[in-house]
């Protein structure tokens, strides 16, 4: 969902780019619906979608997410790889709860774990590989996170990070002190950019998006390198 529009790109090609995207079925739309009603955090549809086309251009077979809320990035990352096994990870156990009647009702939950607790807590105790992560939970977390799946990560598997724009913060700063999830992700990008195991990119789609493909694998990779 978005903050504040016209903060990535200009509110013309925003609306516009609105108006090009489909019209959602009933789960997806209801998802939306309750997020914007009740302020729940995801992703914006366009996101989803991107989602959704690169768990299905990947073929990835397993796939984490970092951030599940009412489980809409899930849901495209399992609707993307029809094969694919599903891992999301959220603290919030209402929210997980939510996810798990949306993903049942989408007759995939059969394909997602939901996984409850602090992200990196539960990260640290997953095992890879992976082919495809999306990175969309604490802000202030996501070098941890980064440095914790990438080890899991298949070498040529994918990596997404949201809001690496932040509301458009991160290169226009507001007047007065930045907020700490500011200051994490203008640490982060460069960070991202620059890592010598990635090649990476940052969209300006949505609140800016990161896309990332491991290149190198990791000396002593736990039970790889994969
Ligand atoms: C932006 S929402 C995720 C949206 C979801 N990825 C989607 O596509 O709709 C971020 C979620 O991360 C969860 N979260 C934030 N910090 C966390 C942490 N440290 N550990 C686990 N979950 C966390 C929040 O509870 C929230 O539901």
């Amino acid at each position: 969902m978005k903050d504040r529009t016209g903060a990535i790109v200009r509110a013309e090609q925003e609306r516009y780019l609105g108006k090009l995207l489909p019209p959602r079925d009933e789960i997806v739309a209801e998802m939306e619906r309750q997020a914007a009603d009740e302020g729940i955090p995801i992703s914006d549809p366009e996101v989803g979608r991107l989602l959704e086309l690169l768990a299905r251009g990947t073929r990835a077979r397993r796939i984490v997410e970092v951030g599940c809320a009412i489980g809409y990035g899930a849901l495209h990352l399992a609707r993307g790889a029809a094969e694919a096994q599903v891992v999301s990870i959220d603290f919030d156990a209402a929210r997980l709860e939510r996810a798990r009647g949306f993903l049942e009702r989408a007759g995939v939950a059969d394909r997602v774990e939901l996984l409850h607790g602090p992200a990196r807590e539960v990260l640290a105790a997953l095992d890879g590989p992976f082919d495809l992560a999306y990175v969309d939970a604490a802000k202030e977390e996501y070098r941890h996170y980064l440095d914790l799946l990438l080890p899991m990560m298949t070498v040529g598997g994918t990596l997404v990070f949201d809001n690496l724009l932040w509301k458009g913060w991160i290169a226009e700063p507001p007047a007065g002190e930045e907020d700490a999830a500011t200051r994490a992700i203008e640490a982060f990008n460069p960070y991202l950019m620059m890592h010598p195991q990635m090649t990476a990119v940052i969209l300006p789609l949505g609140d800016g998006v990161g896309l990332a493909t491991k290149t190198k694998p990791t000396i002593l990779e736990q039970g790889g390198p994969w």
